[in-house]
């Protein structure tokens, strides 16, 4: 929600049920490759004044049959996906009982079709791409509860699950130490820092860029990369990976060509002064040691304070040098306690160095969380604009 949120503006947004939210937009206005926290992307066909799944199966029957006639030729694979479910009286039975029923009623119009098995009420992704369901030939029907009505929606576009899986594993470069940013929430943390939707002659900057993974989806995503790191090593590891980037997907441009830059350098991030100035930063941050098990408590204080003063330093450095407006999105260590979480102390003063953290309208600040069940050092998200003076 906050990516969609920072996108295309808290207005053109709701939620509808809890798995899906509603965006006032034409489907075509939407960079679906470039959201990495969105799984489908739906048209929306009509909204039922109902929430009767008998009501709803007559519906589709009705509408359906001809609907299929203004398809091309071949034959139509069928798919039905269904988000929550509790709200509508269906199950997985009987939602494949409709699904069987529909295929019946195409048929007879003269169309064979193929009915795509539901395991689980929603359809996965592997599913939706496998059996070609956004293609010319596919149809996979989406049905959201949604107060006293019901949204029927058309599956146009689905998470590139492969792309991703390729982009994470196959870098020539990957090293634990410094984790593994999936590269899902990598373009999130650049679409919460980015200002607006066009990345054409934006540059983005990640001071903390370790093995490159935010510069890669930013980069695909059309944006000029200048990423820095304290450890030369990483910064080769960003340089080699993002050179892999181009050689394989033709994408990135490590020279300049049509006004784009690349620039990678070794620097220390509480000090540096970055040039040419970026437009915002999306980062990473350094944070702190691993841990696999609880630390002790005296040992976890002194990791909090040590990573602490990084980022207070590193703040001063980047309100030092940039005007009101600049926009970051960083992601931060928050460590997993027997208490809850433990924030970084200096997000209590951000407004003494500077910043104004930015809230969203559709989502709460302490769940901008992002950890696996076990994970000790989680990382939260802070979207931070530059205060006026
Ligand atoms: C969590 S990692 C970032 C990983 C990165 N997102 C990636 O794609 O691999 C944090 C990085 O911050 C770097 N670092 C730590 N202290 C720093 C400092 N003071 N200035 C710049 N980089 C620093 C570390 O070398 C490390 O590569």
């Amino acid at each position: 929600m906050a990516e969609l949120e920072s996108l295309y503006g808290a207005d053109k947004l709701r939620l509808a049920g809890e798995q899906a939210a509603l965006l006032n937009l034409p489907a075509n206005a939407i960079d679906f490759a470039r959201l990495g926290g969105t799984i489908k992307l739906c048209n929306v066909l009509t909204v039922l004044p109902t929430t009767d799944w008998k009501e709803i199966t007559n519906h589709l029957l009705d509408a359906a049959p001809g609907h299929a006639g203004h398809l091309p030729e071949g034959k139509l694979q069928l798919g039905l996906s269904v988000y929550g479910l509790n709200g509508l009286n269906v199950n997985v039975k009987r939602l494949q009982a409709t699904g069987l029923e529909l295929k019946k009623a195409i048929r007879a119009s003269g169309r064979s079709v193929r009915l795509i098995p539901n395991k689980e009420p929603e359809l996965n992704s592997a599913q939706v791409v496998h059996n070609h369901l956004t293609g010319p030939l596919g149809w996979e029907l989406v049905f959201v509860r949604d107060g006293q009505s019901t949204i029927l929606a058309q599956t146009v576009a689905v998470q590139d699950i492969e792309a991703y899986a390729a982009r994470d594993q196959k870098r020539p470069m990957r090293d634990a130490r410094v984790g593994m940013l999936p590269p899902k929430l990598a373009q999130i943390i650049v679409n919460l820092a980015a200002t607006g939707t066009n990345p054409h002659g934006s540059a983005v900057l990640d001071p903390f860029c370790g093995t490159g993974v935010i510069l890669q989806e930013a980069s695909l995503m059309g944006f000029d990369i200048y990423g820095s790191d304290l450890n030369p090593r990483m910064a080769e590891y960003t340089e080699v990976n993002l050179k892999w980037l181009e050689n394989v997907a033709g994408h990135v441009k490590s020279h300049d060509t049509e006004g784009k830059y690349f620039r990678i350098e070794v620097a220390d991030a509480t000090v540096h002064t970055w040039g040419p100035a970026p437009n915002f930063i999306a980062a990473e941050t350094y944070l702190g040691r691993p841990f696999s098990v609880q630390p002790p408590p005296e040992v976890l204080q002194e990791v909090v304070r040590d990573v602490d003063t990084i980022h207070k330093r590193f703040l001063q450095n980047v309100a030092r040098q940039t005007h009101a407006g600049f926009r970051l999105c960083i992601a931060v260590p928050a460590w997993h306690t027997k208490n809850g979480f433990k924030h970084l102390p200096v997000l209590d003063s951000l407004e003494v160095l500077g910043y104004t953290r930015k809230s969203f309208v559709h989502v709460r600040d302490e769940d901008l969380l992002y950890h696996r069940p076990n994970q000790i050092v989680a990382r939260e998200l802070v979207v931070l604009v530059r205060k006026q003076e």
